[in-house]
């Protein structure tokens, strides 16, 4: 009997594979190229707010240097007074013309205390002047990183849930009718590349697929009821914080440049979108390679960044 010949399905496969490829490189190209509207829709006036929560550290301070380089005032959201007052002094010093205001709260546990953050931030307002425009959902991370779901402490992993989902759905919740009481409103959600859901961060990855889903969700209901409310998501891929201490690079921006690229992508007509360009270059792949061969090569890197973590402790 003839052997089949597979070279014509191949080469369609192949074909296939790069203009699909491509197509999406050109498309996500394009959400690159097109100019913020940041400024002109949400702080026409000059004297808007904006808060961003966990803004004492990493890509959250990144976003508050970032809103008052663009003219906004900043409300910074953190657990800790002492460095809350630090960080907004140092805000004042490099953009005297804007002003700031802070907030203290845990996002560990949180209860109902959380709607009272709505006033707090309506006095802010009153005193002040301007409207909220701009809430930056920022705070997250892992309290148990590199690690298999049943390593974590029942806290640890409510923690993780608290910091990355619970917290911003409810001050989300709480913050929505401010922003909408102004001429108009934007919420951005700091999503993660881990979304696509990975091994030995499972928690994590679990919340971060929850704040996906919150953004198309709200997004959608705030259009169906045309509220004054635009909602987005910024997905983040590698990034050098304090959080993560890896070398800076071409695919791993600083907290500031990831702040510019994210505020820069506002008004790009995704609802989720890759904040920084190379990060998406490196979501294209993700997308296309077989999630086989995808979660062997993310499983080998997690391991070796836990062996990191190991390491550095060792020495602390
Ligand atoms: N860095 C990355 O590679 C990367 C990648 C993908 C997604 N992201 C996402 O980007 C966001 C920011 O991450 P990051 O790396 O910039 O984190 P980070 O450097 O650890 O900063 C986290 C901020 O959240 C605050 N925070 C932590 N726990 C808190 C709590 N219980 N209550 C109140 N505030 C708390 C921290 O305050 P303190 O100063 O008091 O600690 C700090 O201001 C997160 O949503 C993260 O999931 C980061």
């Amino acid at each position: 009997m003839a052997s089949a010949d597979w070279t014509k399905p191949l080469a369609y496969i192949g074909l296939t594979t790069v203009a699909y490829t491509t197509f999406k490189l050109l498309r996500g190209a394009s959400i690159y190229l097109h100019p913020s509207t940041l400024t002109k829709e949400y702080n026409p006036t000059g004297k808007n707010w904006a808060l961003v929560t966990g803004a004492t550290d990493g890509i959250g301070f990144g976003f508050c240097q970032e809103l008052r380089a663009r003219g906004f005032n900043v409300i910074l959201h953190g657990r800790n007074e002492t460095k809350l007052q630090k960080r907004a002094k140092e805000l004042e010093a490099e953009f005297p013309a804007t002003k700031t205001s802070i907030i203290v709260l845990d996002v560990v546990g949180v209860t109902n205390a959380i709607d009272e953050v709505g006033s707090q931030v309506r006095e802010t307002l009153a005193r002040n002047g301007g409207e909220l425009s701009v809430l930056v959902n920022n705070v997250g991370g892992d309290s148990k990183p590199y690690t298999m779901l049943e390593a974590y402490t029942f806290e640890e992993a409510q923690e993780t849930l608290d910091k990355n989902a619970v917290f911003m759905l409810q001050i989300t919740r709480v913050l929505l009718p401010v922003l909408e009481a102004g001429r108009r409103g934007i919420v951005l959600n700091v999503s993660s590349i881990s979304a696509y859901g990975m091994p030995f961060i499972s928690v994590y990855s679990a919340s971060k697929g929850f704040v996906d889903t919150l953004t198309r969700a709200l997004e959608a209901e705030c259009v169906a009821e045309g509220r004054n409310v635009d909602v987005m998501g910024l997905r983040v891929g590698p990034t050098r914080t304090s959080a993560f201490d890896v070398k800076a690079g071409l695919f791993v921006p600083n907290s500031r440049e990831l702040a510019i690229g994210a505020l820069n992508r506002v008004g790009c007509g995704e609802v989720i979108a890759w904040a920084y360009f190379w990060h998406s270059v490196q979501g294209v792949m993700f997308d296309v390679m077989p999630r086989s061969v995808l979660m062997k090569i993310t499983a080998k890197k997690m391991r070796e960044l836990k062996k990191e973590e190991e390491e550095k402790a060792k020495k602390r």
